[in-house]
Parts: C-alpha cells; structure tokens; sequence
C-alpha cells in the first residue's frame, strides 16, 4: 500500500488503496531502449532525447538510478550535439531549445557535463552560447531555434540549463522576466505568449522561470493558487485548462506550480495520488493520461514526478522548479 506524507499533506501520512508498481515501472523503462523493432520507437523519433530525460529521470525517482548505462548514455547524448553547441533531438536533428535543456538535465543528472570539454565540445560554454544566442534582446522572450518561434516553455528552458550550468550572466534576465509578466492574465495564470489562454503547462513555465530568477515575488500567490487549485475535478485527477479532462501528467505542471507557490495543502493530494496510481499498467509498467488507456514514457515520468511531490512512499524526492530528483539539484548547487 502507498502511503502519502511530506510537505504536499496537511496531518502526515494517508493509506492509499492502490500499489505503486515500482519494479514494474523501472522494467518498462529499461525495454523502450530495447525495442528498437517496434513502429512506435521509429515514430517517436523526434523525441527520442526529451525521451532519454523522461525515462531517466524517472528511474532516479523509483530508486534505480544506474538501470541505463552510464557510458552509453553520454555517448548517445553526445551524438546529438550540432557544430552550433545545441543539441537536436536524435543524431543529425536541427538543435533546439527544448532538446538541449534535456541534453543538460541528463548531463547534469548523471554528473557528465565534463564530458563537454573532456571530449572536446566546446564546454558548457558553448552549449550557453548556443541558448543566449535564442534571446530575443529587444522583448526578453526566448526562441526556440533559429527560425524564430518564441514561447514561455523556451524561456523556462533557457533558465533552467543555464542556471544548471551557472552560465546565467550570458542572458538578460530582467528584461526576461518583464516578458513573463506580459504573459500574464487577469485570471493570474499564464499563456505561451502575450494575450494567450492561461494553460497549466506555462503556469509551470512562468512559475519555474520566476523561481530561478528569483522573482516570485512579483506574483499574487493567492489568485494563481485558487486557479491551480481548480484545476482538481470530481475524479482528484488535475485538468490542464478550464472543461478539459483530467490527466496525469498535469499532476506534474499543476503539482508544481502549487509546490513553488508553497501551496499545495490546497488540494486533495490523497484523491489525486489515488488518481494517479490508477493510472498504472499494473502487468506492463508505465502510466498513462487516463485510467485504461495506453502508457508512455512521458506520462510515466510526469505522474511519477506528481506522485513524488505528493510524498508518496517509495520515491525520491522531486525538485518543482527543476523536474529533477532533489539530491541532483543539491549536488549541483553545493559545487558553485
Ligand atoms: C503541457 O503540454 C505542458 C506544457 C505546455 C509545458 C511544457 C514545458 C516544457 C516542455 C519545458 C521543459 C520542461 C521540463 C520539465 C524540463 P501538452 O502539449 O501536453 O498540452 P495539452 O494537454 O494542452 O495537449
Ligand atoms: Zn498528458
């Protein structure tokens, strides 16, 4: 039986009525590697790093840490590195934003962002040349490759792996955080860009962003956390947006954003927990979005990482501004 507890539940721990399939999840994860002979592997493709963060991460929560092997994962990280220090998400794949923020948290994750130089790379300096370089000067919005998109999720991800690297000074941060609160509604929620609907995803972004800057200062804690906070429908599970369905892996994006607003008590965390665990393939691992329907290594990593937020028994510790294991983020700051 898993039990809730830790700082997400008001009154200690709370019996959950489903398991939580641990060996069954870190099994799941250990064969996506290993089915290379499947359609499904080839489609996804052009996710295949972002993968390598989702699953690795997720193993580092259930305790398995060393399941993939070390070498192989630099390497394969390493081989989507492009001549511009951005890394593509699989060999030969345009660099892109969101793909080196992931390359980073797995360098970081396994303690490898030497490999940068040792294999000569260039260093992390010039994988933050490469995100300093998607800085739009005039607006502090972030794009997220060359060809111009901008968008918060690229914000928060040039935040987060150039903090990781301790590489912040290559940005303007001030002018990056004027944009987020562009980007803010009158419903205190945030959208991907000016004027857009408020989304929990980019709540998550903004929040983080904010976070890292050390700006969250700048927001009305207690509109955003009502907004969050009705994001829990009947079934305990998190919708993303106002009239959609529940899913796990706003678990995570909504989780988050309460954790860092140091609101999470305002929610039913025994409901949602119970939400999410059936959300298991309790045969072949893995979650999925919805009770019954098919998993995938996203919505594993995601309700895990909701799942550790919410103190439930059997899981490290999450970071809520990171989206990685606590013990990496403490390393990683202990050293600068
Ligand atoms: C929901 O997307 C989630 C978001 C929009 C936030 C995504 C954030 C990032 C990619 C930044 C990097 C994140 C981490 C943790 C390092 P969706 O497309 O599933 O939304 P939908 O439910 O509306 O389809
Ligand atoms: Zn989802």
């Amino acid at each position: 039986m898993a039990l809730v507890s830790g700082p997400g539940r008001a009154g200690g721990s709370t019996s959950l009525d489903q398991e939580l399939h641990i060996l069954k999840h870190v099994a799941y994860i250990k064969n996506l590697d290993t089915r290379k002979d499947e359609l499904e592997y080839w489609l996804t493709e052009h996710l295949r790093l972002n993968g390598v963060y989702w699953g690795m991460t997720a193993l580092h929560l259930l305790g398995h840490p060393d399941a993939l092997p070390r070498d192989e994962t630099i390497d394969f990280v390493l081989s989507c590195q492009r001549d511009n220090g951005g890394f593509g998400a699989a060999p030969g794949h345009d660099a892109h934003m969101l793909y080196t923020v992931s390359a980073v948290q797995i360098l970081v994750m396994i303690d490898a962002v030497d490999e940068l130089e040792k294999q000569g790379r260039g260093g992390k300096q010039k994988v933050g040349s490469f995100i300093a370089s998607l800085q739009n000067r005039e607006d502090g919005s972030f794009m997220g490759d060359q060809w111009g998109e901008t968008d918060t999720r690229f914000l928060y991800g040039a935040f987060n792996a150039l903090s990781l690297l301790g590489l912040m000074d290559l940005v303007d941060v001030p002018k990056a955080v004027a944009y987020i609160q562009s980007c803010e509604n009158l419903d205190g929620a945030y959208g991907l860009f000016p004027g857009a609907e408020s989304h929990s995803g980019q709540v998550f972004t903004c929040l983080g962003a904010l976070s890292i800057a050390g700006r969250l200062d700048l927001v009305n804690i207690d509109r955003i956390g009502a907004w969050l906070s009705e994001r829990q429908i009947d079934k305990g599970g998190f919708n993303g947006r106002p009239e959609k369905l529940p899913d796990s892996c706003y678990t995570w994006w909504v989780g988050s954003s309460l954790a860092m607003i140091d609101r999470l008590q305002w929610i039913d965390g025994k409901k949602l927990a119970g939400f999410v665990l059936q959300c298991q393939d309790s045969e072949g691992g893995g979650l999925a979005d919805r009770p019954g329907n098919m998993v995938d290594v996203y919505h594993t990593h995601f309700g895990l990482a909701g799942l550790s937020l919410l103190g439930v028994e059997g899981l490290q510790e999450i970071d809520p501004v990171y989206c990685l294991p606590k013990s990496v983020i403490t390393r990683v700051f202990a050293k600068s």
